[in-house]
């Protein structure tokens, strides 16, 4: 298992691309199932999440070439097992995201259930509510979902929660049905309003993506298209985050501005100082933080795949901050290892008290999930000393060669391949 090595306190200037959103092009790649052509995508991120979603697509008869630039040519499923198994949904949760896209295109689906991760039990009770409301038949049986459906039909369904991946899913699968559907209560990520755009390219017809409520006409077949990914607010949000805890001036080249409103708000209240100019968003760091309250909510409101980053902006803030989880149950285990380096974290229930400024010092410490390992190099940078973050796969799942791009913007980080577990 790789590790990697960051040596604090290094100042960080220059430019980094962002590239492809992974939460756009894991759907995407499942659009590409509702097709009766092949679908090209760019800007796709070289990312293993992305790796493993190409293996499934193959394993149920797609062939899929390319990286960066991806074709995806799906006419080979119709006489597959039309199965996601265990193996492949164990790995990647976005897996089941193949559900709604096999019922509508083929009317048929054997699917394994996730089961939980690293940040929470994350069922899928509310993809197959919808899936049940479009007049699919459900089994679940030895750990796997069983689906079936003539045709699905057009209703009005209400989720009980917000849920990225069940609006996803459910709205994919609408897209075939015969008649119209509502969706209420469906999440706005920009993900999501991507994943429509898409749809409609490819000859769907949804209205609302962005909107608590989503509109889909039922059509009867969709074809491949060219498209390009948005860019990933995330990764973004996690090199603004370098910035600041650095004071360092650095610009992000095509950075989704208009997605990023609540982290830029925070960050603003921090004293972080952002500059829209024709290379990019510039971000300069302040010579102190000030402290900041954050909870995480749907978007537009901040996005829980900050919280572990913008913690760590907060252990660098000057007094008090507190930020509330409230989208999932477990989400705070960077906590104990940033205590480690020397961080003053105290987690009551789902909000966590953070205190500083933190003078970090560098230690061996063990990568749990993606953002988490993010918000560990993040310290890394300007710990005292030589940071090594282990099992640093969470990382790659998440982000395109970290090291590199850090480097090329000055940080003292190095990969370790092969390394201790
Ligand atoms: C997506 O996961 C993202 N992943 C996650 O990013 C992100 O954290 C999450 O949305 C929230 O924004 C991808 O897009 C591939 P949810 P998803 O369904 O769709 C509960 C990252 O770091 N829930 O919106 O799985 C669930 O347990 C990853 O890039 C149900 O109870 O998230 C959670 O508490 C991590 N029943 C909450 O809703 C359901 O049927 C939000 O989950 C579905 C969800």
């Amino acid at each position: 298992m790789d590790s990697i090595v960051v040596v604090g306190g290094s100042p960080l200037g220059g430019t980094i691309e962002i590239n492809g959103a992974k939460n756009a092009a894991l759907p995407i790649q499942c659009a590409a199932l509702l097709t009766d052509t092949p679908t090209t995508l760019r800007h796709v991120p070289l990312l293993s999440d992305v790796y493993t979603m190409s293996s499934l697509l193959e394993g149920l008869g797609c062939v899929v070439e390319g990286d960066r630039v991806m074709t995806i040519d799906p006419r080979g499923v119709a006489s597959g097992a039309l199965e996601a198994p265990y193996e492949l949904v164990k790995t990647m949760r976005a897996s089941v995201t193949v559900m709604g896209p096999l019922l509508a295109r083929y009317g048929r689906a054997r699917v394994s259930l996730p089961g939980g991760c690293a940040i929470g039990a994350r069922p899928i009770d509310q993809h197959l509510r919808g899936f049940e409301a479009l007049g699919a038949d459900i089994k679940l049986e030895r750990g796997y979902v069983e689906l079936r459906a003539e045709r699905l039909k057009g209703t009005t369904f209400a989720f009980d929660l917000v849920t990225v991946g069940g609006t996803q899913n459910v709205m994919m699968a609408a897209t075939l049905a015969k008649g119209t559907t509502r969706l209420e209560n469906v999440a706005r990520e920009p993900e999501v309003e991507e994943l429509a755009r898409i749809l409609n390219k490819m000859g769907a017809r949804i209205h609302g993506a962005g909107s608590p409520v989503i509109e889909i006409e039922g059509v009867d077949n969709l074809a491949g298209v060219d498209h390009a990914i948005l860019p990933d607010r995330i990764e973004c949000g996690t090199f603004m985050v370098g910035a600041a805890i650095t004071g360092s001036d650095i610009t992000l080249r095509h950075a989704p501005v208009d997605d990023m409103h609540a982290v830029i708000e925070v960050m603003r209240e921090a004293g972080v100082r952002f500059e829209v100019t024709p290379a990019g968003l510039r971000v300069i760091g302040p010579e102190a933080l000030r402290p900041i309250d954050v909870t995480t909510r749907p978007h537009p409101g901040f996005p829980t795949d900050m919280q572990a980053q913008i913690m760590v902006m907060a252990t660098m803030a000057h007094g008090q901050s507190l930020i509330t989880e409230t989208i999932f149950e477990n989400r705070f285990m960077h906590v104990p290892e940033l205590c480690r380096m020397g961080a003053d974290i105290v987690v009551q229930g789902n909000a966590a008290v953070v205190r500083g400024p933190t003078h970090y010092s560098g230690a061996e410490v063990m990568a749990t999930d993606l953002r988490a390992s993010a918000s560990l190099i993040l310290a890394g940078l300007i710990a005292e000393g030589r940071t090594e973050v282990r099992r640093v796969y969470h990382l790659d799942r998440g982000y395109e060669t970290i090291e590199t791009r850090l480097q090329s913007i000055g940080a003292d980080v190095q990969r370790y391949h092969g390394a201790r577990g």
